[in-house]
């Protein structure tokens, strides 16, 4: 037998949450040929390991990098650079796809950029697109609400949507899963979201039924409601009968502080009836637009990104408003539109929620904010090094488990997230010893440290140095080989 690669001597976790094994790993064309002893077998690039780790390729399960997977290889530096090779786009209920923009979209959804980025009739368009001109990693997509909202509401979305609007929704939603998308997501969360009524939510998941499509959501509520939305979230999973991941679990705002110890036993009496997962980014701030109407006294708020005032990111909201001479809202209001980090949340909930058995990591990261919520950089090495060598959390396999097995599982990922004969060869090679976020709140863009080396696909994606030329990338979709 001859392999393409073999990484000799590593310390293998393969991804299920075993016990870490010593051992080669041969991959050939886009596959694991072989593990274990592979002395006898000679290869083209022999990679000596010495005893680092050697994983499944992470899979980010919560991104919003829908454009930035279509900017080529310097685009996902932040997402290589921690050892991920699939995202999963499209969360939030904000997808690139299947809707055209004439002008600037509303916030949330000029996250992704302005009108120039919203060029998509169909999800085929768009998968076509990554197919022609490839991602560096592979991407998993998810249809979003708010674009589907935007598109069959003519942009008139401050409503509910009639029944025939939710009928061409559904209809839309349907057309984009056959075209290879995995499911649909919503952002209830945010404004004009929110005057959806559950009923529409339903109507319009009603297609997920056929091809057993993920029901993936930023909830109406993720405080003082929580557990409301909770039960929201697990009806229009059951009446949809789709599987259900709520996305970046969290319990926000000072007064719902340690309440992780509630919604968590209820996302377990949910699991026991149906199948339900949850995300979650391994930092107690959040970020995303900014919000006026959301802004309070006692969250300390940093702006990210203001179109109007860019010399404002990176600065604390309080301080732009003092040095304006103004309250917080009006700042808030004159910075428009604008991002922002909130820290909002409690550190002991946010290691009660990563160390729940059914916690998957995603970053959440925002690629296109000028100065970003560390998490865009950082997620994948700060659970490994931070939390799981350093706090002891949790062992370094289940910590994997967490970014690859467990997570391939509840999306579907055939054949991904795990490290057997037969797999793809998705891997990422890193120092235990040494692994760690270097981003930080100060400075967001320090890449992660003692990531050696990333395969997509089996091609060379990412070494110290850098991204290489490969953009070995695919469409991956649920439950398809
Ligand atoms: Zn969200
Ligand atoms: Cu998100």
């Amino acid at each position: 037998m001859h392999c393409d690669l073999i990484i000799r001597d590593a310390t293998i976790l393969d991804g299920t949450g075993a016990a870490r094994s010593r051992g080669d790993v041969g991959v050939t064309g886009d596959r694991i040929v072989g593990m274990g002893d592979l002395g006898a077998v000679t290869a083209d690039r022999d990679v000596p390991a010495q005893g680092r780790a050697v994983a499944p390729g992470f899979i980010d399960a919560h991104t919003h990098d829908d454009r930035a997977v279509l900017c080529g290889p310097a685009c996902m530096m932040c997402k290589m650079s921690q050892g991920v090779t699939t995202v999963v786009v499209g969360n939030c209920g904000i997808s690139l796809s299947p809707v055209r923009m004439a002008g600037r979209p509303i916030p949330p959804l000029d996250l992704l950029g302005d009108e120039s980025w919203w060029v998509f009739d169909s999800f085929a368009e768009y998968a076509e697109r990554l197919r022609t001109d490839p991602a560096p990693v592979n991407t998993v997509a998810l249809i979003g609400h708010m674009s589907l909202r935007v598109e069959a509401m003519g942009g008139d979305v401050g409503r509910a949507a009639t029944d025939r609007e939710a009928e061409h929704m559904r209809r839309r939603l349907a057309e984009a899963l056959a075209q290879g998308a995995s499911g649909f997501s919503t952002g209830l969360y945010y404004g004009p979201s929110a005057e959806a009524p559950t009923q529409e939510v339903i109507a319009v998941a009603e297609a997920l039924r056929a091809q057993r499509g993920l029901y993936v959501t930023h909830m109406r509520d993720e405080g003082a409601g929580v557990l409301q939305s909770i039960e929201e979230t697990l009806r229009i999973g059951r009446d949809a009968g789709a599987p259900v991941v709520i996305s970046h679990h969290k319990c926000a705002m000072p007064e719902n502080y340690g309440r992780s110890a509630e919604t968590l036993p209820a996302i377990e009496a949910g699991a026991r009836a149906q199948s339900v997962g949850f995300d979650m980014y391994p930092y107690a701030a959040a970020s995303t637009v900014l919000i006026p109407g959301r802004i309070r006294e006692d969250v300390a708020t940093k702006v990210t990104w203001s179109v109007p005032h860019p010399e404002m990111s990176g600065r604390m909201l309080a301080d732009v408003a003092a040095e304006w001479g103004l309250t917080l809202h009006q700042a808030a209001e004159r910075l428009q539109p604008a991002g922002a980090i909130y820290f909002q949340m409690d550190e002991a909930d946010v290691r009660r929620i990563l160390a729940h058995p059914r916690s998957m990591v995603g970053s959440d990261g925002l690629p296109h904010d000028e100065f970003p919520h560390p998490r865009l950089w950082g997620t994948f090495p700060r659970v490994l090094g931070h939390y799981a060598r350093d706090l002891s959390l949790f062992s370094l396999e289940t910590a994997v488990h967490k970014m690859t097995g467990g997570t391939a599982e509840v999306f579907g990922l055939r054949d991904r997230g795990v490290i057997r004969v037969g797999a793809y060869a998705d891997l990422v090679l890193f120092d235990p010893a040494t692994v760690r976020d270097a981003a930080d709140f100060d400075q967001p863009t320090r890449p992660s440290e003692g990531i050696l080396e990333t395969w997509v696909n089996g091609q060379s994606a990412y070494t110290q140095g850098g991204a290489t030329a490969a953009r070995a990338g695919r469409v991956v979709t649920r439950n398809q080989p």
